[in-house]
C-alpha cells in the first residue's frame, strides 16, 4: 500500500491560497489564527481579517469540496466573540452554504468556563455538495480528545470531522492552511489520505512535517470511536 503524501509550506496561507489551486479531490480542515495569534493582537483589527481569511478559504476549496472549520469563542472584557458567526458571514458573502455545525464539549456540560466558552465549533460548508439527510452524524460530540498543544485541534475532534470528509465527501486530500504542528495533516495521513500544510511560523511548519499518530484512528479498527488509545509523537 503506498503511504499517503504529506507536504507543509513556511509561508503564509492567503498568500499560497492566492498562488495555487487545491487538488480536485480536495477538501479543507481548518483553525484560523485567534486574535491573541494575529500580528496586531488587536480584536478589531484582527475580525475583518478573519472574516476575510475565511472567505479565501472558502473561495481556493473546490466546488465539489467541503471547508471544515474548528473554531473557539473567547470571552474577551466582558464581550462575547462568536467565530461562528464570523465564519457564516464569510460563506454568506460567497455564497457557501452551511451542510452542519457540531458543537463539541470542551468542559462538560453544567459547568462555567472564563476565557474560553465550554464548547468549540466545527462548522462545515461547501459550494456544491450537499449531504444526505440519512447520513447524518452526531451534532454534539462528548470531548475533544487529546491535545498535541494548547491552541490544537483536539484529536477526538479531528478524527470526526476528517472521517467525515473521506466517507461523506469523498475527499483524497486535505488540505490546512493554518496548520500549526500538523494535527489535521497527521490525521488525514493515519486516515490514507494526502495532506497539504500551510503554516508562518517556521519551527510550527517543522514539527507539523514529522507529527505522526502510533495508531491509525480507532474508527477504522472497530468501528468505535476512542480517542483517548491514540499516542502522539
Ligand atoms: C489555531 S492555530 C492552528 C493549530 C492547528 N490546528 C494545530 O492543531 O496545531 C493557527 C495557526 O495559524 C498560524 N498562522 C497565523 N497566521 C498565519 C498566516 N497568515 N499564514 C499561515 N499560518 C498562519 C499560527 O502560527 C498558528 O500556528
Amino acid at each position: 500500500m503506498t503511504q499517503p503524501l504529506r507536504t507543509v509550506h513556511t509561508e503564509d496561507a492567503l498568500v499560497w491560497l492566492a498562488n495555487n489551486a487545491l487538488p480536485e479531490h480536495a477538501s479543507v480542515f481548518t483553525s484560523l489564527p485567534d486574535a491573541v495569534e494575529f500580528r496586531h493582537r488587536d480584536v478589531e483589527r484582527w475580525r475583518p481579517w478573519f472574516v476575510a481569511a475565511a472567505e479565501r478559504v472558502l473561495r481556493s476549496t473546490p466546488p465539489h469540496g467541503c471547508a471544515i472549520f474548528y473554531q473557539t469563542d473567547r470571552k474577551l472584557d466582558g464581550v462575547w466573540i462568536d467565530k461562528a458567526f464570523l465564519v457564516q458571514q464569510a460563506a454568506a458573502s460567497c455564497g457557501s452554504a452551511l451542510l452542519w455545525h457540531k458543537i463539541v464539549c470542551r468542559a462538560p456540560a453544567g459547568r462555567a468556563t472564563f476565557a474560553r466558552p465550554g464548547y468549540a465549533h466545527l462548522l462545515c460548508f461547501s459550494q456544491r455538495h450537499r449531504d444526505a439527510i440519512e447520513a447524518a452524524t452526531a451534532d454534539v460530540l462528548p470531548e475533544l480528545g487529546p491535545m498535541t498543544w494548547p491552541r490544537a485541534m483536539g484529536l477526538a475532534a479531528a478524527d470526526a470531522a476528517v472521517r467525515w470528509l473521506r466517507e461523506r465527501a469523498a475527499a483524497r486530500c486535505i488540505v490546512d492552511p493554518f496548520c500549526g504542528v500538523g494535527t489535521a495533516l497527521a490525521v488525514a495521513n493515519a486516515h490514507g489520505l494526502d495532506a497539504i500544510g500551510v503554516e508562518l511560523h517556521a519551527g510550527r511548519a517543522e514539527r507539523a512535517r514529522r507529527l505522526t499518530l502510533a495508531t491509525p484512528p480507532a474508527a477504522d479498527r472497530d468501528g468505535a470511536p476512542n480517542p483517548s488509545d491514540r499516542q502522539i509523537s
